[in-house]
């Protein structure tokens, strides 16, 4: 082959992208003229693409590195909404840490993409957060039925939640688990009566981690019951009250649950 078909060849190839080192082989002082000086041109030409893309490379990691402390810092953000719930509503102390927990890790057993995993468990952290609109006397200690007015109330939080939150566009789907976190697949949950197929999987996971969280914690109207008891609980209610995958998956995270340090578990230190 001609020096100068192989000159094309070279050119065609790294016009498709393929770089390679060829295109010195022609620059020899052997390789006849004009081969020789466009292959030092095009060598040329090459070693400043190179430098442009390692700089867009870099750059495109920095704003990668950006988006993900933004994204950290609203989450930091949301965290803190959270605290402020906790700091009002004692009785439920580290309820949403461990609610995010718990649901982070049935999403993971449930094998979702890591981005779904981490959406999980953010809107598991925040899914109370509605309750931070509650009137004081919500948080006071009462014993028997709630009056409707308050039954009211109670029922908006998911609603009111999701509304605080809307605005966080990173949330993304994440805002549909907080509004739908008290749903039931048989349609008896709130604030829609969402039936099965309409309720987010997120949902569904963060009803259960709920559920557990909520029946093994002491509470001043109930003792805590013990993981076992909510696990059957859990699993007499599948299909009706929480979603059956999501409960199996709990059942199979459980174990592991247990033995891996616990988030302290308070509301039994309230005046
Ligand atoms: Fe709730
Ligand atoms: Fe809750």
């Amino acid at each position: 082959m001609g020096e100068l078909e192989r000159l094309l060849e070279v050119i065609e190839e790294i016009a498709a992208g393929r770089y390679s080192n060829d295109i010195m082989d022609l620059t020899r002082p052997e390789a006849p003229e004009p081969v020789r000086s466009i292959a030092e041109a095009m060598g040329l030409m090459m070693v400043k693409v190179e430098a442009r893309e390692y700089r867009l490379e870099m750059l495109i990691q920095e704003l990668r590195e950006l988006n993900e402390t933004i994204r950290r810092n609203a989450v930091a953000t949301v965290s803190a909404m959270a605290n402020a719930l906790a700091a009002r509503d004692t009785y439920t102390e580290g309820h949403a840490e461990r609610v995010g927990r718990i649901a982070g890790l049935i999403a993971e057993e449930l094998g979702l993409p890591d981005e779904e995993i981490e959406r999980v468990r953010i809107a598991g952290r925040l899914h109370d957060i509605g309750k931070i609109g509650f009137s004081d006397r919500l948080f006071l200690p009462h014993e028997g039925k709630n009056p409707e007015d308050v039954i009211r109330e109670i029922t908006r939080h998911p609603t009111t939640g999701a509304d605080i939150l809307k605005d966080l566009d990173f949330l993304g789907p994440a805002l549909d688990y907080v509004r739908a976190h008290h749903e039931r697949p048989d349609g008896r949950g709130y604030p829609k009566h969402l039936t099965d197929p309409d309720i987010p999987l997120g949902a569904k996971v963060i009803a259960v981690a709920d559920g557990y969280d909520a029946m093994t914690t002491d509470r001043p109207y109930q003792k805590g019951r013990t993981p076992d008891e909510a696990l059957a609980i859990l699993k007499n209610g599948a299909g009706a009250h929480w979603d059956p995958a999501c409960v199996a998956a709990f059942e199979r995270i459980l174990p592991k649950m247990l033995s891996a340090a616990p988030i302290p578990s308070c509301g039994t230190h309230h005046p």
